[in-house]
């Protein structure tokens, strides 16, 4: 077989045989293939696509590229073991909300998450800024951790669906990311090599999501639920908002600063309206995983014993228990409002600079584009420009007002931590065009504000 014939039948937009693409992934995973031929292919695959029957097969040859993990030593009778994947976005800490909630309240999970990717912030990047967490325990080791506590939270075992860790980095760096097939069998490969019985998808759709419009996450959506179908995985895909960064911060160290601050809130701060986007995808998410879990059939059910388990705090001391195992610095500090003393995090957090960024007019913010603030972001240090770079945890950003709300000329829009003067400049570029502002009657101000996150369910 040769590689020239390959791209050549995709290019003239012919079906590949499975023998065809069982040979090139595994090629391509030996390092038998050149990146310009691969890449070559990856293009013609974006422009002329796969049929369901190719995108199976090139899934499936990307799961079993290497290690697939056993969870069984993990079961327990009547359960299930539920993955959660996101497809990415900016301030999504949606993760490390939902899996001390869901652990808390029965339901065994043991995620592998990524590091950021272009714009996109990563998981396992945003626990590193905790001092002392190792994302890279094993996965024997990480089995145990959920045995003993519910719950392991480790960086993407490099072991795990290589052809996908290969194929995505060369997608980074050839304009191929944003293509329904090679997403699906980027993100299906590796939870159906990570061994659970039901998969949770975070669809994300908007300026900070690879989806930019509601049909293209629902064909997304739609695709990846299929092929869980055919791997006899049942898989649920939640829609969610991305057109605006989730939450009110972006950044590592922050976005762990709102964690704590989120499963610490009260009944009437979790139902407040500046916690709604955030509040909404987590129940949503938690809800779902606890279903697919058999802990909870119940959807709105579920959604109450997730305000319960975060008001007892009960899922904030999971958290804490999550981070203590693996090796994260804890210390005690006192807090008024709860008159007690709490373990917290210690943070990677030390920044010299706090400039805040204010409103150039008197108006409503009507959009603050994520994929500019992500890439701010990245300018501050705070996500890579190269793989081998590395990341400054401490800097971020916090917004104090968001899409929908009023604001007076100067008032602060958002606050920005950073290290380095000249790179503020770099970032500033990004987010001086990343946020409008115009004249709006209130009531439509109040009506962006009360956009849904929540798009659809499939
Ligand atoms: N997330 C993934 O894991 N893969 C993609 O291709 C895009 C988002």
């Amino acid at each position: 077989m040769r590689m020239y014939d390959i791209i050549e039948k995709k290019r003239d937009n012919k079906e590949l045989t499975t023998e065809e693409i069982e040979y090139f992934v595994r090629e391509y995973s030996l390092s038998n293939i050149e990146d310009y031929q691969m890449s070559a292919l990856l293009m013609a695959i974006y422009l002329n696509k796969m049929n369901a029957r190719e995108l199976t097969d090139l899934t499936f040859a990307m799961a079993k590229s290497s290690n697939m993990i056993n969870l069984d030593s993990i079961k327990e009778e009547g359960k299930f073991i539920v993955d959660k994947h996101s497809t990415g976005g900016v301030g999504d800490k949606v993760t490390l909300i939902v899996l001390p909630i869901v652990a808390s309240l029965g339901a065994k999970v043991c995620k592998m998450s990524g590091r950021g990717l272009g714009f996109t912030g990563g998981t396992a990047d945003k626990l590193e800024a905790i001092k002392g967490y190792d994302v890279n325990i094993d996965i024997q080791r990480a089995k145990e951790q959920v045995n003993d506590i519910g719950v392991a939270l480790i960086s993407q075992s490099s072991d795990i669906a290589i052809a996908d860790k290969k194929l995505y980095a060369l997608r980074d760096v050839t304009a191929t990311v944003e293509s329904i097939d090679l997403i699906s069998a980027s993100v299906m490969s590796k939870k159906i090599a990570s061994g659970a019985d039901k998969i949770l998808l975070d669809v994300t759709c908007g300026s900070g999501a690879f989806m930019k419009d509601i049909a293209s996450a629902r064909r997304l959506a739609q695709t990846m639920v299929n092929i869980g179908k055919i791997a006899n995985i049942e898989t649920k895909a939640i829609i969610t908002s991305m057109d605006e960064p989730l939450g009110r911060s972006v950044g590592n160290a922050v976005e762990i600063k709102e964690v704590i601050s989120f499963l610490l809130s009260d009944e009437t701060t979790l139902n407040s309206k500046s916690l709604k986007g955030l509040k909404d995808v987590v129940f949503e998410c938690a809800a779902w995983m606890l279903k697919l879990a058999n802990v909870g059939e119940d959807i709105e059910e579920n959604k109450v014993k997730i305000m319960e388990e975060i008001t007892s705090k009960r899922a904030y001391n999971k958290f804490i228990e999550l981070i203590k195992a693996q090796g994260g610095h804890i210390h005690s500090v006192y807090m008024d409002l709860l008159g007690m003393s709490i373990d917290m995090p210690v943070l990677n957090d030390q920044v010299k600079y706090l400039k805040d960024i204010r409103a150039e007019k008197s108006g409503h913010i009507v959009s603050i584009d994520s994929k500019k603030i992500g890439e701010a972001l990245v300018s501050l240090g705070g996500g890579r420009k190269t793989k081998q770079d590395s990341i400054d945890h401490a800097v971020g950003f916090e917004f104090i007002n968001k899409v929908g709300s009023k604001v007076n000329e100067s008032d602060t829009i958002l606050k920005v931590f950073y290290n380095d003067k000249e790179k503020f400049d770099e970032a500033f570029e990004y987010i001086k065009d990343a946020i409008v502002i115009e004249n709006l009657e209130d009531t439509l101000g109040e009506a962006l504000s009360n956009k849904p996150h929540i798009l659809d369910i499939i």
